[in-house]
């Protein structure tokens, strides 16, 4: 219908003889203006045709007018698609207000794309897009009517099934199926914890010190307060929580964010000891990326030893793709209840479709299968960017190598962390200076993640770091290297 289908054209005054030229046009004005963007596919000739009450063969007209200036491509199976780099003319001029021609300027360099050693992700292109792709096809062939229903907010049942086998096995974490909570990753877990926590008339919540920047930017937006606890060689220091005027502890006990640190099993029953003191604390768990150990046993949670004071949390941002937002969250029973009815409160849960081809993943064996792959690969990643340290910036000292999918390099005394991140940055090189992630002053350091970026890119980013520090080098740094295997001990 004229004025009603595709951008809104309204074709009733258009001469018959015009029309091509007029359609021609109106497109062009739409391609220029940005209402048609580029990779916009166009309505097939005989739809638009239709729609405007032309002939075909005039819309077939109008488009390979479009198609001459390289405006729009015609593309088998697909259609007539807007062109990406917009059309490719000939160098224009343009003309000054005084009549001058001047040459139209060359086309601005882009930047090119930075190196991005701070964020914390996974070799994403390894993401295992075909076993996705066909668990959600599986999925979709089978889904009832009642699938595509609302939803218990807790999860789709297979999931919490799939999950409660899967971190027995993996984690040792007890739970029946009826206490996983699907959350929006770890930081949903959070949110909806913290949600829980202030109606019980908490106002605090203490977190590792140094420990990760985004919990606590979550747990700042949520609670009136947090209480930065040091962290040592051992994990957490409980001696010091014990001082803090709080009863909720955030903390990363199979690999501390970001020392590496493995929590010491005497501190971890202290620990507990210390929740158990009195019945309102609680001890969360973010077992953030427990999949990844290298040169050591893995590390069971701390979860199994007090499920009743534990609230144990992770999510497949290490394992799959942070843009899934899939976690979960084993509560103690206790919470379970109001933790759902919150889940439902804000939102009605999760998106069923992406759980039940997780779920799928799980029970096939296909995401332990992928597992299996991408501990070797940032195995391989691992160790490159261990020599590449080594061999750009001798002396410097690496911690957390057994484990997870970063380092932290220890600068010298007297180094400005965040300075030399900014430098970096300059350079093309993004990195976690490691004050950002502490509140106490301590060490300065470089928080490097090595599994997203290719090994070479990655040499050449820490080419352009030993090039920001060389200006503080010159014995400076401590002149014996501990070996860097196994060396995961604390700041
Ligand atoms: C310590 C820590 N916990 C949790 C996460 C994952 O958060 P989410 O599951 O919300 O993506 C990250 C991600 O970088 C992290 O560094």
């Amino acid at each position: 219908m004229p004025g009603d289908g595709f951008l809104l054209l309204d074709s009733t005054a258009v001469p018959r003889g015009r029309r091509a030229d007029w359609l021609a046009g109106e497109l062009r004005a739409a391609i220029a203006g940005g209402a048609l963007r580029a990779g916009s596919r166009l309505p097939a000739s005989r739809v638009l045709a239709g729609e405007l009450g032309f002939a075909r063969n005039t819309v077939a007209e109008a488009y390979r007018r479009l198609a001459e200036e390289a405006l729009v491509v015609p593309r088998v199976g697909v259609g007539t698609v807007v062109a990406a780099a917009g059309p490719q003319r000939a160098p224009r001029a343009s003309a000054t207000a005084a009549g001058q021609v001047l040459p139209s300027r060359p086309p601005r360099r882009t930047a090119p794309d930075p190196i991005d050693l701070a964020a914390g992700v996974p070799e994403l292109t390894a993401f295992p897009r075909a076993a996705w792709l066909r668990a959600e096809r599986e999925v979709l062939a089978e889904a009832s009517r009642r699938t595509l229903g609302y939803q218990d907010p807790a999860g789709a049942p297979a999931l919490r099934e799939a999950l409660s086998a899967w971190l027995a096995r993996s984690r040792g974490v007890v739970a029946e199926p009826g206490g996983v909570i699907v959350t929006a990753g770890v930081t949903g877990a959070l949110a909806l914890l913290a949600g829980a926590l202030l109606g019980e008339g908490h106002d605090s919540v203490a977190l590792e010190d140094p420990g990760a920047t985004g919990n606590r930017l979550i747990l700042e937006y949520w609670m009136p307060r947090v209480e930065p606890v040091p962290v040592d060689a051992d994990g957490l220091v409980v001696e010091e929580l014990r001082r803090r005027d709080t009863d909720v502890v955030l903390v990363t006990p199979a690999h501390q964010y970001p020392s590496g640190v493995v929590l010491a099993p005497g501190r971890r029953r202290e620990l507990v000891a210390w929740a158990d003191e009195r019945a309102r604390r609680l001890i969360v768990e973010d077992d953030y990326d427990a999949e990844y150990r290298y040169d050591r046993r893995p590390v069971r949670a701390l979860q199994p030893l007090a499920p009743e004071r534990v609230a144990y949390t992770s999510s497949l941002s290490k394992t799959l793709a942070p843009a899934l937002r899939l976690g979960w969250l084993v509560p103690p029973a206790r919470l379970v209840e109001q933790l759902v009815e919150r889940q439902w409160a804000s939102g009605l849960g999760s998106p069923a479709l992406p759980q039940l081809a997780l779920a799928r993943l799980l029970d096939t064996g296909a995401l332990e299968r992928h597992l299996r792959a991408m501990r070797a690969r940032h195995r391989l990643r691992r160790d490159a960017a261990v020599a590449a340290v080594r061999a750009q910036v001798p002396g410097v000292r690496v911690h957390g190598v057994a484990a997870g999918l970063h380092l932290l390099l220890e600068l010298p005394d007297g180094v400005d962390d965040a300075r030399v991140a900014a430098s970096a940055r300059e350079l093309g090189v993004l990195v976690q200076p490691l004050s950002a992630q502490r509140h106490r002053p301590g060490p300065p350091g470089l928080i490097v993640h090595y599994a997203a970026e290719h090994p070479a890119r990655f040499e050449q980013a820490i080419a352009m770091i030993a090039r920001v520090l060389r200006p503080h080098r010159g014995g400076r740094f401590p002149t014996s290297n501990r070996p860097v295997a196994g060396a995961d001990a604390g700041m």
